[in-house]
This record gives C-alpha cells, sequence and structure tokens, in this order.
C-alpha cells in the first residue's frame, strides 16, 4: 500500500470505530444491531462472535454480572464413583473463547457452535472422596486448575417471548461437550491430609492423564459455569428485541 492510500485506510478504519463505539453507547443494554438471515451460517457465527464479550460485561441496570472473572461460592460434582465440591472459586478464561462456527435452526429453535476457548484458570478451596478412574482419592484444601486449549460444542435451545408487541430470545437449555485439547495442569494441596506419597501419586497420575482425567470430571464444572453465563445473556436478551438483530 502507498503511503497515501495507508493513511486514508487508517482514517476510514477509525471512523468505523468511532461509530461502531457510538451503535454500542445508544442500544440499551449495549448490544449492538446486527442482522443476519437465519441460514446464513457464516453472518450468525460473526453475530455471535460480535455479541459474546458483551454478554460477559456486568450491567447493574439489568442485573449482569461481570463472567471474567467468575465467581461461584460452590459446584458440585457427583459421579457415582467419585464425590467433590469446589468452594470460592475464580474462573477466568471465558473472555478468551472464539465461536468458530454457528448453525442456527429457526425452525427448532436451535443454535449449535463450535467454541474455541484459549484457556481457563480456576483457583478456589476444594473437598474430594472417591475414586479418580483408577486412584483412590480423598482430601480438602486450596486447589488450582489451569487449562491451556479448550474445544467447547454447545447445543442452545432457544425460546420466543412476545412482550409488548416485541418478541424476544431466551435460552431455555444449554449443552456442552467439551474437550480440552492441550495438557491441563491439576494442583490440588493438601491431599490425603498431607500424606506426601499418597498425594504425589494422584497429582502425576492426574497430570500424566490429563485428558482422561479432564473428561471424566471436567461436566459439572463446565455445566455450572455454563449456566450463569447463560443466566447473564438472557438478561440482555430480555432487555433487546428480535428485530434488533435479526431482519423481519
Ligand atoms: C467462602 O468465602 C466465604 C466469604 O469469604 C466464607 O465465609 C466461607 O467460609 C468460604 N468457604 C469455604 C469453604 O471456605
Amino acid at each position: 500500500m502507498s503511503s497515501e492510500v495507508q493513511s486514508v485506510f487508517a482514517m476510514f478504519s477509525l471512523l468505523l470505530l468511532f461509530f461502531g463505539a457510538i451503535v454500542n453507547v445508544l442500544s440499551n443494554p449495549a448490544i449492538t444491531l446486527y442482522q443476519c438471515k437465519p441460514n446464513d451460517d457464516a453472518c450468525v457465527t460473526r453475530v455471535a462472535n460480535e455479541i459474546y464479550p458483551l454478554i460477559l460485561e456486568p450491567n447493574p441496570e439489568i442485573g449482569a454480572e461481570l463472567m471474567d472473572p467468575m465467581f461461584q461460592s460452590e459446584i458440585e460434582g457427583d459421579l457415582s464413583i467419585l464425590k467433590f465440591k469446589l468452594f470460592n472459586t475464580t474462573i477466568t478464561g471465558f473472555k478468551k473463547c472464539v465461536c468458530e462456527s454457528a448453525k442456527y435452526n429457526e425452525e427448532q429453535q436451535t443454535l449449535k457452535l463450535d467454541v474455541l476457548c484459549g484457556g481457563f484458570v480456576l483457583t478456589g478451596l476444594y473437598d474430594i472422596n472417591g475414586r479418580l478412574i483408577v486412584l483412590p482419592v480423598q482430601g480438602n484444601g486450596d486447589y488450582s486448575i489451569t487449562t491451556k486449549k479448550f474445544r467447547l460444542k454447545l447445543d442452545l435451545e432457544l425460546k420466543t417471548i412476545t412482550k409488548d408487541g416485541k418478541t424476544y430470545k431466551n435460552v431455555k437449555n444449554i449443552k456442552v461437550d467439551p474437550e480440552a485439547l492441550e495438557p491441563v495442569v491439576y494442583d490440588f494441596r493438601n491431599l490425603f491430609n498431607g500424606q506426601k506419597d499418597l498425594a504425589d501419586t494422584v497429582l502425576k497420575f492426574a497430570n500424566e492423564n490429563w485428558k482422561e482425567v479432564a473428561d471424566f470430571v471436567q461436566l459439572p464444572v463446565f455445566m455450572a459455569n455454563l449456566k450463569k453465563v447463560v443466566r447473564n445473556c438472557n438478561k440482555y436478551l430480555k432487555t433487546t428485541s428480535v428485530d434488533e438483530y435479526i431482519p423481519q
């Protein structure tokens, strides 16, 4: 590019940013207006990525909370051979998720999202008892889980609500199929009440078999966190009618 073309291009980008910012401020709440035909997957994917960071933000007027970091006072995992509870957990990472493909089905009111997340960090307190696949495990104390890339396949069931002649969508149900794509680091302090040999054996097993361990324990944790994201999302959707983002 010549420098002249470059500077015109830069100015144009600035203008776009500026008007984008105005649209953001004017719309209430801060969901910008987009229009897609329901079967235009590329457009739906683009809109999903435009809206997603906005629904993670707090908005006291509608009761929306900050989603990254997220706080969970208690997450319970009740698996057949393993029971665990996570207390006072702080979760970061939802900001680092990007929707790679979205598929909206108007008739069935479903939205399928294929999402790639850069990584999550969870820190808090734990209480665990049972078998971690093949090893007995027991203990309570501080914990952290640090992941790298994760793929989330999400299935959303939508609901349509009409109020004062306007139509609103809501997420009625969510299902997730998560997959750890890269090593996960599990750090659980004070396992077996501090008996080092037993604790080290379990931690070594978990870190060496990170994918199987993630497959085994992750679902209750993701469901608890995604339900929170969905609740936040619905607070925004309740105040943004469909005609603001889908052409009639
Ligand atoms: C979680 O935090 C609250 C508030 O600080 C505290 O009262 C509670 O005891 C904590 N839970 C655990 C299991 O430590």
